[in-house]
């Protein structure tokens, strides 16, 4: 029989153990690499990645992750392709299935991917959309983990800022892996309706969307921010900032938190605006370690949606 094809669209796509079992995988792929352990498992395997955005951390880690694997990587800026000139999706899906062992998409709309998987026979993985950044969620709850230890139902995590796609994927993984989110959102810029009640309907702990940054602060362990503006948004960008500014984390908000709180920011950082360049630069900030942390996850999820191991 043949086996079904093990797309990653969004952290709803996987059930809590292989949640676990990704970040589990992750952090043993992360040892295994500091003690310069050979192990490539990709050898011969090529893995595509279409992007339409730019991209520093996904782009980089993917590759990195592949080549470290053994594989290789064929890198497709979306205006280089035919699919620019008006190619459709399900044609581009069902060509580049043909020479491709998986494939990693950063675009706009989450229907891209959606539209690129249903005519994709290799896994297709979503390096991040307007609504969902699944990968890097993985990478900033392995880094709260190295941080905080492997349980998160005692950790209250508090989102601060736009309820983008960073906040949407982080409702998805407190639902998912079970742990208190409260987000502090400015009135107009919170998550998506949809998304906040299905993953209310799943939660074991509360999910609260609030306008009050420090409410949502108040004795957290993690505290995540991401850019006021995102891709596509710069048209936006001066009327955002003016809303946004009470939104800043810096050193005032954090004395709300815990003292031992940590700090995350999935990067790129606009320092002045949504964090300060003491708050990322200091003692609370798993900035650099987080971003580091996306090489391992991505090597666990090749692993898996190659099925690498199996
Ligand atoms: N965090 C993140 O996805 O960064 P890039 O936009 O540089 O890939
Ligand atoms: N919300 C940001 C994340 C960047 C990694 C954006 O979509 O631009």
């Amino acid at each position: 029989m043949k086996q079904s094809v093990r797309h990653y669209l969004q952290v709803a796509d996987l059930d809590r153990e292989t949640l676990l079992s990704l970040l589990d995988r992750a952090m043993e792929l992360k040892r295994m690499q500091k003690e310069g352990k050979m192990y490539t498992p990709a050898s011969g395997k090529v893995l595509g990645m279409l992007f339409e955005k730019a991209s520093t951390r996904t782009r980089v880690s993917f590759e990195a992750a592949m080549f470290r694997l053994g594989g290789n990587v064929s890198f497709m800026a979306r205006r280089d392709l035919q699919l620019d000139r008006g190619e459709p999706l399900k044609d581009t899906a069902r060509v580049l299935s043909r020479y491709l062992d998986c494939l990693v998409v950063r675009t706009f709309g989450q229907s891209v991917v959606e539209e690129l998987a249903r005519w994709s026979d290799i896994p297709v993985i979503n390096g991040l959309t307007d609504s969902h950044h699944p990968c890097q969620i993985l990478s900033d709850v392995m880094t709260v983990m190295e941080a905080k230890g492997r349980d998160l139902s005692g950790l209250k995590v508090a989102w601060v800022g736009d309820g983008n796609n960073m906040a949407q994927s982080w409702i998805q993984a407190a639902a998912k892996l079970g742990f208190p989110l409260y987000l502090a959102c400015p009135k107009g810029y919170e998550p998506d309706d949809e998304i906040l009640s299905r993953a209310r309907s799943e939660a074991g702990f509360p999910i609260e969307v609030m306008e009050d940054p420090v409410a949502a602060v108040k004795d957290a362990d993690v505290i995540n921010t991401d850019v006021w503006a995102s891709m596509g948004q710069e048209e936006e960008a001066e009327e955002r900032k003016k809303v946004f500014m009470p939104f800043q984390v810096n050193d005032a908000l954090l004395k709300h938190a815990k003292p031992d709180c940590i700090v995350l920011h999935c990067l790129p950082a606009h320092r002045g605006e949504e964090i300060t360049e003491e708050v990322l630069e200091g003692p609370h900030s798993v900035a650099w370690d987080q971003a580091e942390n996306k090489m391992h996850i991505h090597k666990a999820v090749l692993e898996w949606a190659m099925r690498l191991r199996d």
